[in-house]
């Protein structure tokens, strides 16, 4: 995998959107009023003009965080009984950068993944992983869930608390704030975007996830953009972009300018790396910045 980078058109905002970012918390944005097709830029289209590259030179102030629990709401694509995965090609891990130093995880309990070609024989493949030490503390795996076949695909870091209870990414009050920022440039989980993490198996007390946990499971998270070839992969947080990216990097050089992902089969996906919901949560004043980036990724071709 790898990285180039990519222009973008400057945002713009319509009145929907802009009832959209009210409702997470943005009452004011300095940018310019919509032209009228803007909605169909802000899904995809390339009707907007190009924007310059930006240096990779402010550091990040960006750390991504627990998620408080709520009511559990009714999912439309809950986790599916776990079936035997056929074999296939061999996994590429991500690129980590250099581990922090923690102790020693629990051991693997088995050979490296070899990730399943058929996305159903993925899912079960998941369900039923025992490739590090986290699944013997997991209520659930969490695959991922969302749209199928999916204009954009979202990257979290780990399932949290409501996560592993229901078998769900995104479902705690980050994803509450999650499903407003897709909202607000026009995209649900249910017809859009596909929502999946680097990690399927809750670290305890949301640690953060060790290098071999990420060099066990990221193949499964390479496989899951092979088989939904997104239009398009929104990162969020240090964690995943750094993994994704293969870089140490900070949130604030990475965010705010596209960057291409690269998959095995050849496959350039344009890619938009912003802060994690569950920091946007701790701090509003970056909810500005993310809304820039969601709509940097609406607008790039
Ligand atoms: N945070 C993540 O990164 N992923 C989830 O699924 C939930 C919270």
């Amino acid at each position: 995998m790898s990285q180039t980078e990519t222009g973008a058109p400057p945002p713009s905002i319509n009145p929907l959107q802009k009832f959209w970012l009210r409702e997470i918390g943005i009452e004011k944005t300095w940018l310019p009023a919509a032209p009228p097709k803007a909605r169909d830029a802000a899904r995809g289209s390339n009707a907007e003009p190009a924007q310059a590259l930006q240096p990779r030179a402010a550091p990040s102030t960006a750390t991504p965080g627990g998620d408080a629990p709520r009511p559990a709401p009714a999912r439309p694509d809950a986790p599916a009984a776990a079936s035997p995965a056929p074999e296939s090609a061999a996994p590429r891990p991500l690129a980590r950068p250099a581990p922090p130093a923690v102790p020693p995880a629990a051991p693997a309990r088995t050979e490296p993944v070899v990730p399943a070609q058929d996305f159903e024989a993925l899912r079960g493949q998941v369900i039923q992983c025992t490739a590090c030490g986290l699944c013997s503390g997991r209520r659930h795996a969490v695959f991922g869930m969302g749209a199928r076949p999916a204009r954009w695909m979202v990257v979290g870091e780990a399932p949290g608390e409501q996560e592993d209870r229901q078998g769900l990414p995104f479902v705690g009050r980050s994803g509450q704030l999650l499903d407003a920022m897709l909202a607000s440039v026009g995209l649900s989980r249910e017809k859009d975007v596909f929502i999946a993490n680097v990690i399927k198996c809750r670290p305890p007390g949301n640690r953060n996830p060790r290098p071999e946990e990420v060099a066990a499971c990221s193949p499964y998270l390479m496989r899951q953009i092979e088989l939904l070839k997104p239009e398009r992969i929104l990162v969020l947080g240090r964690f995943a972009a750094q993994t994704l990216l293969g870089t140490d990097a900070t949130i604030g050089n990475l965010r705010g300018r596209g960057h291409v992902f690269k998959t095995d089969d050849g496959r350039s996906i344009p890619m938009v790396v912003s802060y994690h919901p569950a920091y946007l949560l701790r701090s509003p004043a970056e909810k500005a910045r993310a809304w820039q980036d969601l709509r940097l990724a609406a607008a790039l071709a």
